[in-house]
């Protein structure tokens, strides 16, 4: 038997928006064709960027945009993308596929995007080949409002009024292809940059420095004693790769072996920002610099015949299992977890969009990201959860996994439940502390397949579905019967 107490009277912590977050970085077709396709394609399109994208986006309410990379960001140097398109340079992506970059998505593409989907910018900047001068000239382009070379140029290039710019990474993976730095090393490079990341407009910006790979502690340890009182986010990579490196696995031809290892290595997630979380609790008891989970999600083979370097991959229930999970463990977290991105957008890796031409596909991802969106600027409930273990082959997981938020606006109270369990319904049976409910509602994804996933040619196969498995009694007790491979949102009111 599976049972949850929660606290619905006990909300302290406010899960950030920005838990919710994405990035989408110049990598294969995540930005040419699946979001900037120029404005003369005959692809729908507002200013150059997809209509169909941005209308589907905008429906998940992405409280923040990552850009331009990823590996890229380390090369990428801003000058080239602005001013009139003709006449930019163009430049090789080393890092992905070796393809050539006309840079005409840059600085204003990339603002106009974030404004017509409702993100807020987030802008990693080149530290690994770039100069602290580019840097800072570039944070004067994007804030000052007053004369300057760089709000002059602004103007020049048709934008009067400079942007806010909330959130600045100071480099990318610093560790590896930003630069192959050690953490000592990194640690002062870090001081020097954000030093000139000065408050030029309205907003003082956010300064988030390279965090750790996965579990490596030392670095979390180095930059938290070195940097820590410079920053104001640490952000932390790890990717679920159920596989090794050289092999990890196919996106949709996958066995019950597979789903399960994928499961085991996301719920890895929570180890690492329980420790990475101790260390900074040294440097930082009061909880001042958050931990910024700005790359995540899945990260399979890519799809058979095509570019290896642009790292297309399909998203299938599995994917949306990953998905449900983490979200759930950083809604947990969420005292030290302010941000996350997973990645990336749109036609790469763990994709919330596939496209091919004018087609595109919500996959499954997309749609936990739109039932989990009521977890946004909600208050994280405190709960109790004993479940069953999902046994396969001789080892264990949790089957569920649960988080609960209260929108305080309208006092409804979500529940969001994934089942890893591909093989055996859930019953649950729910005590709700501190407040009656009148009703509860709710939507499911799931499927009878493992593998179940969208198409081109089937955009629809899988999505959300009324659930009708929930019963309330005297409006404090709830049980539930949780489908196996499944992801579930309900609202309690
Ligand atoms: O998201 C793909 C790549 O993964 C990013 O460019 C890099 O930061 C990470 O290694």
């Amino acid at each position: 038997m599976n049972t949850l107490i929660l606290n619905a009277d006990q909300g302290a912590t406010t899960i950030n928006k920005n838990i919710y977050g994405h990035f989408a970085e110049h990598l294969g077709r995540c930005i040419y064709e699946g979001c900037w396709v120029g404005e003369d394609s005959p692809i729908p399109n507002t200013r150059g960027i997809r209509n169909d994208v941005i209308n589907a986006l905008k429906a998940l309410r992405p409280p923040v945009l990552r850009w331009p990379g990823g590996c890229f960001a380390d090369e990428y140097h801003w000058r080239d993308g602005v001013g009139p398109r003709e006449t930019r340079p163009h430049m090789i992506n080393t890092h992905w596929g070796g393809v050539t970059e006309n840079n005409h998505f840059g600085t204003h593409e990339f603002f106009d995007l974030c404004e017509m989907v409702g993100a807020e910018p987030y802008v990693c900047g080149n530290v690994g080949s770039g100069t602290v001068r580019e840097l800072r000239e570039w944070v004067e382009y994007i804030t000052f409002g007053g004369r300057s070379p760089m709000a002059d140029l602004r103007r020049a290039n048709g934008r009067d009024e400079p942007w806010t710019l909330p959130y600045f990474g100071v480099g990318n993976e610093s560790w590896g292809c930003g630069g192959n730095m050690r953490p000592e090393y990194y640690a002062d490079e870090y001081r020097r940059y954000a030093t000139y990341i000065r408050k030029l407009g309205e907003t003082r910006v956010f300064k988030i420095a390279c965090g750790p790979n996965g579990a490596d502690y030392h670095w979390t340890e180095v930059l938290m004693k070195e940097a820590g009182r410079h920053m104001d986010g640490l952000s932390l990579h790890y990717y679920t790769v159920p596989g090794t490196w050289d092999k990890k696995g196919s996106a949709t031809e996958f066995d019950e072996a597979e789903w399960f290892q994928t499961l085991k290595e996301c719920l890895k997630m929570d180890e690492l920002i329980r420790r990475h979380g101790a260390i900074m609790e040294r440097y930082d008891p009061d909880k001042r610099v958050a931990l910024i989970v700005d790359e995540w999600g899945t990260w399979f083979d890519v799809e058979p015949d095509t570019n290896p370097g642009f790292l297309y991959q399909q998203n299938t229930l599995r994917d949306a299992l990953v998905a449900g999970i983490s979200l759930n463990i950083f809604n947990a977290h969420a005292d030290r977890v302010r941000m996350a991105n997973i990645a990336q957008t749109i036609n790469v890796l763990q994709a919330m969009i596939l496209t091919d031409g004018p087609r595109l596909v919500r996959t499954p991802t997309y749609h936990v990201f739109e039932m989990f969106q009521v977890h946004q600027n909600a208050t994280l409930l405190p709960l109790r959860l004993e479940t069953n273990d999902y046994e396969h082959d001789g080892q264990t997981i949790p089957a569920l996994s649960v988080s609960a938020s209260k929108d305080e606006a309208s006092g409804r109270v979500h529940l969001s439940l994934c089942n890893a369990d591909p093989n055996r319904t859930a019953e649950l049976a729910c005590e709700l502390r501190g407040a009656t409910f009148a009703t509860v509602s709710g939507r499911v994804l799931t499927a009878d397949a493992l593998n179940a996933h969208n198409t081109f040619d089937a955009p629809d196969a899988l999505q959300p579905r009324p659930f009708d498995a929930a019963r309330l009694q005297e409006g404090a007790r709830l049980t539930l019967t949780v489908p196996p491979m499944s992801v579930t949102v309900l609202t309690l009111e």
